[in-house]
């Protein structure tokens, strides 16, 4: 963190507090902290508190240049190594999400080429509110950095997901960031399947699943953040693409099918957490079907399975599939790593509260081929995702070491 500019936008809520220490802590650990604050910031705590810790003016007006040589908000889009918003309200998570420069924060942030990253601090529903999730996604396509709000008892008496993360955690994440972080996957290639896959009955209709793709996205991310080539198959376009990893579209089974095959070989790793079809209709009607008295009778015929012919080449690459069950999650987890060959099985109770589909957490039993489990608790599925990457890499460097 030596000599790195950080410019820390803080906008108004009552974790400005933490802001306060979070300036302290990234002033101790050698950089240059410059502070801009929202209105409302400074409802909650003096700009001379910032100015103290970080040994610089504080900005909070546009048009209040305090050098007639230079244009404050260029001149600080430009200083800056890395932009940090925290906390960051709702309101200005949708102001950068639409491209709105109406302060001075907002303003900045338009005009940096810096790296962007944005710690949220909320109400755990505002934080789930659809609007500011789509929001987040936006900001994501944007290549902004999102660092998760913490769990815990939020200041609106709520408990839940909402917390500005620790000052110390960020400060950890920033400095990994500098330092290039530990890079356990450099020179790696992890194919990952994520979300349902699509199989069409007629040009308006379709089976599918609640698979939304979180899951596969998250790991593609953090598989990319610890500096794997990252591969992703995918049908779903609603999540932005994780920054550096190449997406490859596939809608059924048959597609996904022929995309995993004709790019496995690439692969050290292949992550299988795509919710697969396992029955597509025998037949796709090319127009749409018209309703007729009576009941109608779909013909399904099995799927290949994408996982088991990946299991069966001897050329395979450390092979990771999921598992979604209702019941006995052991029992089927294995069976399925047994009948699949796989190397490491991720099993999801896709039935319990906070787990399986669509949310942005999971709970998750990693079951290893020397017959080893680990159980984690309910985490954020970008947690969950750097967990089962940290295993598989404890996996592969036993088997390189063999
Ligand atoms: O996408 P999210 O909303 O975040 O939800 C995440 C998830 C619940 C989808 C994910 O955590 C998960 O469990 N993914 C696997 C879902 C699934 O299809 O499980 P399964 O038990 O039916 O299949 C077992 C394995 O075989 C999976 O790795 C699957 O990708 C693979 N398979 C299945 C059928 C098929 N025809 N080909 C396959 O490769």
């Amino acid at each position: 963190m030596l000599g790195k500019n950080i410019l820390l936008c803080v906008t108004g809520g009552i974790a400005v507090f933490k802001a306060a220490a979070l300036t302290s802590k990234l002033a101790q650990s050698g950089a240059h902290v410059k502070v801009i604050m929202t209105e409302s910031a400074c409802k909650f705590v003096a700009p001379l508190t910032f100015q103290a810790l970080s040994r610089n003016e504080v900005y909070t007006d546009t048009f209040d240049e305090k050098h007639p040589e230079k244009i404050a908000h260029i001149d600080l889009a430009d200083w800056a190594d890395l932009v940090l918003i925290a906390p960051a309200t709702a309101n200005m998570i949708g102001k950068l999400a639409n491209g709105i420069a109406d302060d001075m924060v907002s303003t900045t942030i338009l005009a940096t080429t810096a790296p962007v990253w944005v710690a949220p601090a909320m109400n755990v529903h505002m934080y789930g509110h659809p609007a500011v999730r789509r929001n987040l996604e936006t900001l994501k396509g944007f290549g902004y950095r999102l660092i998760e709000p913490a769990d815990g008892h939020l200041a609106c008496g709520y408990t839940g997901k909402g917390r500005l993360e620790e000052p110390e955690n960020i400060v950890a994440l920033l400095k990994d960031f500098f330092s290039g972080g530990p890079k356990p996957l450099s020179g790696k290639t992890v194919l990952v399947t994520a979300g349902p896959t699509i199989e069409k009955i007629d040009p308006v209709r379709f089976l599918s699943n609640r698979s939304s793709g979180k899951m596969g996205f998250a790991l593609a991310e953090e598989a990319a953040n610890m500096g794997a080539n990252v591969l992703l198959v995918t049908s779903v376009d609603t999540l932005a693409p994780p920054a550096g990893t190449e997406i490859i579209k596939a809608e059924s089974a048959e597609e996904m099918y022929h995309a995993v095959m004709g790019r496995y070989k690439e692969a050290d790793i292949i992550i299988k957490s795509a919710a697969v079809a396992d029955y597509t209709p025998v037949r796709v009607f090319d127009k749409k079907m018209k309703k007729q008295p009576g009941n109608l009778t779909l013909e399904l015929k099995r799927t290949k399975d994408i996982l088991k012919e990946l299991g069966e080449r001897l050329d395979k690459p450390f092979l990771v599939g999921f598992a979604a069950e209702t019941d006995h999650l052991e029992n089927y987890a294995r069976g399925k790593m047994e009948r699949k060959r796989a190397d490491m099985i991720v099993a999801n109770d896709v039935s319990r509260e906070g787990a399986g589909f669509a949310g942005d957490t999971n709970i998750v039993t990693i079951f290893k081929r020397d017959g080893s489990k680990r159980e984690l608790p309910l985490l954020s599925k970008h947690e969950a995702a750097r967990e089962i990457l940290r295993e598989i890499c404890r996996e592969i460097e036993k088997d390189e070491k063999k």
